[in-house]
C-alpha cells in the first residue's frame, strides 16, 4: 500500500520534470572528451550502449521501444538535431548525472566508459549529418574531469553495511532486505528449500536524500518489530584525481522496538537494587559510525568503519556479563565481476564474544538506479544495532542464511 503511494509521488515527480529543460552547468558543457574516436572506443561505447541503454533507447538509438512510449520524457532519439547538436560535454553530463528514469549512470560506469559510450551515440546521425564525417572528434585530455567525484559504492547500503554513499537527490529509493531461514548443506537444505520455508526476517526503508551530503531513511525490521530512523552525512568525497584520496561519512541510525513490553515479576530490579520498571527509552537502540571508502580502481572499493551501538536495556545476569555498548570495525569491499555483477564481502569484528557477522553478496544485474544482490550471512538479523548482539552462525558446523536485497531508486 505504502509503495504504492511511494511510486505514484514519483510518477508526479517524473512528470514535473518532463516539462522543465535540462540545464547543464557550464562548466560541464565546455568538457572535452579526452578519448579518440577510434574504432576501438566506439566498439567499446557500443557494447556498453547495447547492454544498459538500448532497452529504454532502442538498439538503434531511435528511442521508439514500444514499452517505453509511456514514461513522460520518453527516451531520447539520438538521431536529432537537438540532440546532436549538443556538445560532449553536455551528454556525458545528462548521463553521469541521469534525470527522472534516466538513471545517474556515474557510479555505474567508469570515467572512460562514460566518454566512450559518447563516442558511440554520435555514431547515431541525423539525416543531414549522414554523409558527413564527425569533425570536432580531436585528442585533447581535460583536467576537469579528472577532479570529478566518485562514489567507492553505488548503493547507500552493501549487505548489511552502510556505505558513504549518498543516493540521486531526485526522488527516494526503497530498499528490502530479506533473510531466510537458517541451513546448511544437510538433508535439511532440500527439505526446507534452502531455509526458504522457514521463518524469516525482513526490513525495508524509504531513504530520502535532502541534498547530495545529507539522507535520511525510514525502516521496518519484522524481528523486533523495530521502526528506525536514520541519518547519513557526507563530510568528504574522493575525487578522480585524488585530492581528496577517500569519502568519509557520518551515520547514526536510532531504532525503537514496538514488540509489547516483556514480563517481568515485581520483585524485579536494575543493577543498582532499585525497583525495575520498563520506560519508553529501555526501547531505543543507537547505531553510530564513520566510515572511510576509497574506489581503488574501477573494479575494487572497499570502506571501514568505526562503530559503536548502544542498547539502553541489557539484563544484568546474564553470563558473561554484557555491556550496553559494542565497538565494531565493520570491512566492507565490492568487486565488480562484469558491467552488471558484482560480489561483495562484509566482515565485522567488535567486542561482543558471541558475534563475528561475515556476509557475502553476488549483484545480478545491477543497474544504475537498481540492484537485486542475492545474500549469503551467518546472522538473520538486519538492524546492525541487532547484528552484533545475536549469536551468529558458525558457517561450517551452524550453517548460513540465504537472503536478498532489493533496492531501487525512483
Ligand atoms: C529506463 C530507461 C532508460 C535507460 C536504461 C537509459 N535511459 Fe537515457 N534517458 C531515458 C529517458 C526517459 C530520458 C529523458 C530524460 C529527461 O529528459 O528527463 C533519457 C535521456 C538521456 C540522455 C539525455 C538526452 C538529452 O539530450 O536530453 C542521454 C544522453 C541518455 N539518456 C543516455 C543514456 C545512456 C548512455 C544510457 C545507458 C548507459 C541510457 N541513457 C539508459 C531513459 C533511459
Amino acid at each position: 500500500m505504502k509503495k504504492t503511494i511511494f511510486i505514484a509521488l514519483s510518477f508526479q515527480v517524473w512528470l514535473s520534470w518532463g516539462q522543465a529543460a535540462w540545464t547543464v552547468p557550464k562548466q560541464a558543457e565546455l568538457m572535452q572528451n579526452p578519448l579518440t574516436a577510434n574504432q576501438e572506443t566506439i566498439d567499446k561505447g557500443a557494447k556498453i550502449y547495447q547492454s544498459l541503454c538500448a532497452s529504454c533507447h532502442g538498439k538503434t538509438g531511435k528511442g521508439d521501444v514500444v514499452a517505453m512510449q509511456s514514461l513522460n520524457p520518453k527516451p531520447t532519439n539520438f538521431h536529432t538535431e537537438a540532440f546532436q547538436q549538443q556538445t560532449d560535454g553536455t551528454i556525458y553530463w545528462k548521463l553521469s548525472e541521469g534525470r527522472g528514469m534516466m538513471a545517474s549512470y556515474k557510479n555505474m560506469l567508469s570515467e572512460e566508459e562514460r566518454w566512450a559510450v559518447v563516442h558511440y551515440l554520435r555514431t547515431f546521425k541525423t539525416d543531414k549529418q549522414t554523409n558527413q564525417v564527425s569533425t570536432n572528434q580531436t585528442v585533447t585530455s581535460s583536467k576537469t574531469i579528472q577532479s570529478e567525484k566518485t562514489d567507492a559504492f553505488p548503493f547507500t547500503t552493501l549487505i548489511n553495511a552502510k556505505t558513504t554513499r549518498i543516493m540521486p537527490t531526485h526522488g527516494f529509493g526503497l530498499t528490502i532486505q530479506h533473510r531466510f531461514g537458517a541451513t546448511k548443506f544437510d538433508e535439511g537444505f532440500i527439505k526446507n528449500f534452502m531455509g526458504l520455508d522457514l521463518a524469516a526476517n525482513m526490513r525495508f526503508a524509504f531513504e530520502i536524500p535532502i541534498n547530495n551530503k545529507l539522507m535520511f531513511e525510514i525502516g521496518r525490521t519484522r524481528y523486533g518489530k523495530f521502526y528506525d530512523l536514520g541519518a547519513k552525512y557526507l563530510l568528504l568525497q574522493q575525487t578522480g584525481d585524488n585530492q581528496t584520496p577517500f569519502s568519509l561519512a557520518l551515520y547514526e541510525n536510532i531504532a525503537v522496538t514496538t514488540e509489547n513490553a516483556p514480563q517481568y515479576s515485581e520483585q524485579a530490579t536494575f543493577e543498582n537494587g532499585t525497583k525495575f520498571e520498563y520506560k519508553f527509552y529501555h526501547r531505543l537502540y543507537y547505531d553510530t559510525q564513520i566510515i572511510i571508502s576509497r574506489k581503488f580502481s574501477n573494479k575494487f572499493s572497499a570502506q571501514i568503519a568505526g562503530e559503536i551501538i548502544w542498547r539502553n536495556l541489557i539484563p544484568y545476569r546474564i553470563k558473561p556479563k554484557e555491556e550496553s555498548y559494542v565497538i565494531a570495525v565493520p570491512v566492507s569491499m565490492r568487486y565488480k565481476t562484469g558491467m552488471r555483477s558484482a560480489v561483495s564481502l562484509e566482515i565485522m569484528p567488535n567486542t561482543h564474544h558471541q558475534t563475528m557477522p561475515v556476509s557475502l553478496g553476488y549483484e545480478v544485474a545491477s543497474s544504475g538506479n537498481h540492484v537485486f544482490q542475492i545474500t549469503i550471512t551467518n546472522s538473520d538479523r538486519i538492524l546492525l544495532q541487532n547484528i552484533f548482539t545475536q549469536p551468529t552462525l558458525k558457517y561450517g558446523k551452524e550453517g548460513f542464511m540465504l537472503g536478498f536485497n532489493l533496492t531501487r531508486y525512483f
